[in-house]
């Protein structure tokens, strides 16, 4: 069996969720790590069992004749990185979000199709138990329609989280705040969960306030101001006459669990992390939890995370012995997830609600 030769790009908190499923699996291999802080990719290359580093991630893929490179970059370097990656012939696995800017994921898309590779973008969260449960639900028509939505996302970033990075907290290299580096997940969750994901997009009109009204002050390990937005409270509008609701912060005291409540025409579904509750009103109920049993060793990170990654990047790397498009894919998410991004934030930024044209 033909083995993938893998380099991992990035070797920072994430970097073992990508390395150690990638290791993992039977088609693959992981030949080297790449980090501009050559003591990290020493230390992730040890723990995926490899030898080759590099502060050079070209030079890494053209010399190790890399298949598969995974990006667990500052969110500005995702697009450029993967451009180049596909034009030097890789897959590419990005973490998320996808880009900083439309132009930006245009650009990658363009670059898959242009190089014959395969784009994909983490949202990992959509493989938990209590997320297939309720699109299980939704799909197969036990919820009926889907009347209204709402999600919140209250969680702890504290100064010391923007102290230690030299990327967090800018608009020009984390892209954002609360909106595209904590919520998104939850956000994605939400909107692919009221139809858009597999179906094409039937993104209607957004309409957001964001604010920084905690980290203000604050100064990142580059010495730049702190100035994303660390709140959020908006509603998107989906063509379908769905109200989707949500309000996210980071200056919480702890990482509480996210939630999503979906009220349906025959009950209610309500996630919490990553667990699931479906009760219809005629006195059924059904519950999702992760399984103890399929757990996966990451060696380490916070629970927040989710212990979907294996999941997501085992369907990477079938997707790719068989020749087809991995279900998290570019092209997607390009249309759904980061096109709701970019408009969540053209609405926060103008004071103005966006409307979404096709
Ligand atoms: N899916 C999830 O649940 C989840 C969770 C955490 C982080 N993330 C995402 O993972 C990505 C990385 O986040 P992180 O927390 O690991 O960041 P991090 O700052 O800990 O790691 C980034 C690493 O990239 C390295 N780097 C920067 N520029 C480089 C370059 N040009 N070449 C090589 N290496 C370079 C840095 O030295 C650093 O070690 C982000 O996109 C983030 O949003 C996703």
């Amino acid at each position: 069996m033909k083995k993938f030769r893998v380099g991992i790009i990035g070797c920072g908190r994430i970097s073992p969720f990508h390395g150690m499923p990638a290791k993992s699996q039977s088609n693959a291999t992981v030949v080297a790590c790449c980090d501009l802080v050559p003591e990290l990719a020493k230390a992730r290359a040890a723990l995926f069992g490899c030898k080759a580093t590099y502060t050079d991630f070209e030079e890494m893929i053209q010399k190790e004749k890399l298949d598969v490179v995974h990006i667990c970059l500052p969110h500005y370097l995702h697009s450029p990185v993967a451009v180049r990656a596909l034009e030097l012939g890789c897959n590419v696995l990005t973490e998320k979000p996808m880009a900083i800017s439309m132009k930006q994921a245009e650009a990658m898309v363009a670059a898959a199709k242009a190089n014959k590779k395969t784009l994909g973008v983490i949202f990992q969260n959509r493989y938990n138990a209590g997320s297939q449960l309720v699109k299980k639900c939704l799909d197969g028509g036990l919820l009926g329609e889907i009347k209204a939505a709402r999600a919140t996302v209250t969680w702890c970033r504290t100064p010391e989280y923007y102290t230690s990075s030299l990327w967090k907290g800018t608009w020009e290299q984390e892209g954002g705040g609360a909106m595209i580096d904590q919520a998104i997940h939850t956000i994605d969750l939400m909107c692919w969960l009221i139809g858009y994901g597999d179906k094409g997009c039937n993104l209607a009109r957004c309409d957001v306030d964001i604010s920084n009204k905690d980290h203000s002050k604050l100064r990142n390990a580059s010495g730049k101001p702190v100035d994303v937005e660390d709140s959020a409270n908006g509603l998107i509008v989906f063509k379908n006459g769905v109200k989707a609701s949500f309000w996210c912060m980071n200056y919480y005291s702890f990482d509480d669990k996210i939630e999503i409540v979906l009220d349906c025409e025959n009950g209610t579904a309500r996630i919490q992390a990553e667990e699931a509750h479906v009760t219809l009103n005629d006195g059924r109920e059904f519950i999702a939890k992760p399984d103890p049993a399929d757990v996966f060793d990451y060696g380490g990170g916070p629970s927040y995370w989710g212990a979907s990654h294996a999941k997501q990047i085992e369907d990477f790397y079938t997707a790719l012995a068989e020749k087809r498009q991995p279900w998290i894919n570019g092209e997607l998410i390009l249309q759904t997830t980061h096109k709701m991004i970019m408009g969540l934030y053209e609405s926060g930024r103008t004071k103005k609600p966006v409307t979404f044209k096709k």
